[in-house]
């Protein structure tokens, strides 16, 4: 079935099918009252008690909402509890110690298995570490890990002591991770000596050590020694191993911190359309109750679940669907450290069979290239234990969502196709899995509770099948409190706008994507409005890219772009340099340097010239369209229309290529 056509896909999709949640799940599903919607809107907003609910609460909050300084919102007003207290204490508490909380896999196949007795003893030695190390509430701690076990412990030691993490991807470079620490004003470092990467080790610390000495100010670091033998390291005085550590505080006990509801519990550096990354806060109460509730009612998940999040934890989607969420319900998250395709392309499936996996959840870019990787992969496993299927991070278009459905869920498995963001904390806009009908391709209505509509530039509504803007109009519990060493007109300005055709006191909140929404109510994603791109699990500006471009020498001006899930960066030069090889060179490194491979655009096109208005401004738009292949919408403004033919030539030179 893999190159031929597959008669039975091309018919739905001629169909425009849409699916029923299956029997068998609707049966067992945690959510399964379409009433929950009504419920939840009549209430508004004591319905999200129903999230709060699902925690441990030190003290139970007063309000559940204050309005009072929009937009900047409180949740669960005056409550207090403690993050890893809900993932971990309360779960050994009730009898579970023994119950798998993290299963890890690593590059090499190694595994390790975390009962919630163990992640509580690791935790709470390595808090007492951090706490001798002088790390107290409120301190940043940063974490530039890859997905080992320490990663996740050590959010929950921080979460225990009350300082807010900030976990930086470990891609990331050098510079990117000192912008980070400065702008955060982080004192404390968590990183390891190196990790593995296609069979080569990689020096991860010595990226680490370039950023501290760029910081301005002192940093205690603690290094995993995550490569023993394999890559030897020194340690200098202010760098403490974190083994020695551990063991310097065997059987420690510290006790979890209690929390306000709206003290941070982290903060997540995320792109935005200008060149500085900017960094959400999340709160303890706010954040923790969305996760949970939305791993319970959108993720299914049950305690005796065995549940995999393909994401990597340096992204939001880690953060909340590996680590926060199905740890706060007791189930056991798997964590995945190698590729999808190593060593062979069948490895998810694979896993997935020996470990039972109940409930899988990955992005759209993911399932095309298993799509591509053809069927007969994960036909060699028994996936029988699936049970639910999720996507994150962009649009899936149908095609990739039926093969996903029919075959890795054996069309018993219902999909969520759940809509986000870094700002978000937590899920918006899905079908819920036991109660809705799913339209491959759209993302479904807002959640209960999520009051999301699509506008005009008016503000008003738009007709259904029309594009406008996906706006939310009311507060959610997971919501960002503002952006971390940054003042508020930041915060106001890219996010909030008040109508004055809305009632007094109500913010509208702009996410940055295009949509258009049906007769149903559901929502379709047309992807964002800005300079921000979605690749896979994660996002990248545009501006960052491009200011690490043209910092190059001889370089002239550059514009990023995306395109089907790939990064093109359009590069003009001060004399023609199209095949200058040291030049695509210099370029690349310029952004490893700036920002980190990930940010490597999967195309470098040299351009004479970039196509422009008549007023100067690069025409984005052009460029993606002609990146996809698409018709060319109206050029009539664009100065020089000669350069079309010529980028269409160069980028399909560079293709080719790139292919050979
Ligand atoms: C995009 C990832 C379409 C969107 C959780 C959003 C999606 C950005 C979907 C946030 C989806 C996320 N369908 N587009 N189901 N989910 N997006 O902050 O453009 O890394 O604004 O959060 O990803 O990316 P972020």
């Amino acid at each position: 079935m893999d190159d031929g056509v597959d008669v039975e896909l091309e018919a739905w999709l001629e169909r425009r099918e849409q699916f029923e949640p299956p029997e068998e799940f609707v049966e067992q599903a945690n959510i399964t009252d379409l009433d929950i919607y009504r419920t939840f809107e009549e209430n508004w907003p004591h319905c999200w008690e129903r999230a709060a609910e699902r925690l441990d609460w030190e003290r139970r909050w007063d309000d559940v909402l204050d309005s009072s300084s929009a937009p900047r919102y409180r949740w669960f007003v005056d409550g207090q509890l403690n993050a890893a207290h809900n993932c971990i204490d309360r779960h050994v508490e009730t009898g579970r110690k023994n119950h798998a909380a993290l299963r890890w896999v690593g590059k090499r196949g190694e595994t390790e298995t975390y009962t919630y007795g163990d992640l509580k003893r690791e935790t709470e030695e390595f808090a007492a570490a951090l706490r001798d190390l002088g790390v107290g509430e409120d301190d940043i701690v940063t974490l530039y890990l890859p997905m080992i076990p320490e990663l996740p412990i050590a959010m929950l030691a921080c979460a225990r002591l009350g300082a807010p993490h900030s976990v930086v991807f470990a891609g990331f470079s050098a510079d990117a991770l000192a912008a980070r620490m400065e702008n955060a004003d982080s004192e404390y470092l968590v990183t390891c000596d190196g990790y593995y990467r296609r069979g080569d080790a990689l020096n991860h610390k010595g990226k680490a050590d370039r950023a501290v000495r760029r910081v301005n100010h002192d940093v205690e670091t603690v290094v995993v020694d995550r490569l023993g033998g394999g890559l030897p390291h020194s340690l200098a005085d202010d760098q403490h191993d974190y083994d020695a550590l551990v063991e310097a505080h065997r059987n420690a006990t510290v006790e979890p911190v209690a929390r306000d509801s709206e003290d941070d519990l982290f903060v997540m550096y995320t792109s935005g359309t200008t060149g500085e990354p900017k960094a959400v806060r999340h709160t303890t109460g706010g954040y923790l109750s969305h996760t949970a509730w939305t791993s319970h009612a959108v993720l299914d998940i049950k305690p005796s679940d065995t549940y995999w999040c393909s994401a990597d934890i340096g992204w939001i989607t880690g953060h909340s669907y590996i680590v926060y969420g199905p740890l706060a319900l007791g189930a056991t998250t798997m964590m995945y450290e190698g590729t999808p395709d190593y060593p062979e392309k069948d490895r998810i499936w694979e896993l997935v069979e020996r470990y039972g996996v109940d409930v899988f959840y990955t992005a759209p870019t993911a399932v095309r290239a298993f799509m591509k990787w053809g069927a007969d992969h994960p036909a060699e496993h028994d996936l029988s234990s699936l049970r639910l299927l999720g996507t994150v991070g962009e649009p899936i278009n149908p095609r990739a969502w039926k093969w996903y459905y029919k075959h890795i869920g054996d069309e018993s498995c219902p999909i969520v196709d759940t809509w986000w963001q870094a700002e978000t904390g937590g899920m918006m806009i899905t079908t819920l899995p036991g109660v809705s009908t799913m339209k491959p391709g759209s993302a479904g209505p807002p959640l209960p509770g999520i009051d999301a509509r699509v506008i005009d530039d008016s503000g008003a509504e738009v007709d259904p099948g029309e594009a406008g803007y996906l706006v939310v109009e009311k507060p959610w519990p997971g919501m960002l409190r503002g952006l971390a060493g940054d003042d508020d007109d930041r915060f106001e300005t890219e996010y909030w706008t008040a109508y004055s055709n809305s009632e007094a006191d109500e913010w509208t909140y702009f996410p940055g994507d295009g949509a258009t929404v049906d007769e149903d109510g559901y929502v379709t994603l047309l992807g964002r409005v800005d300079d921000v791109i979605s690749v896979g699990d994660h996002r990248i500006g545009t501006m960052e890219v491009e200011s690490a471009i043209v910092a190059v020498d001889g370089v002239a001006e550059a514009a990023v772009v995306g395109a089907d899930g790939d990064l093109i960066a359009y590069v003009s030069t001060e004399r023609d340099r199209a095949g200058d090889a040291n030049l695509r060179r210099a370029v690349i490194d310029g952004i490893e340097d700036a920002i980190g491979e990930i940010a490597v655009p999967d195309h470098v096109v040299f351009t004479p010239e970039l196509p422009k208005t008549r007023s100067g401004k690069i025409m984005r738009r052009l460029l993606e369209d002609i990146a996809t292949g698409e018709e060319l919408g109206d050029i009539s403004a664009l100065r020089n229309p000669e350069v079309i033919g010529e980028l269409r030539a160069r980028l399909a030179g560079e293709t080719r290529s790139y292919l050979e």
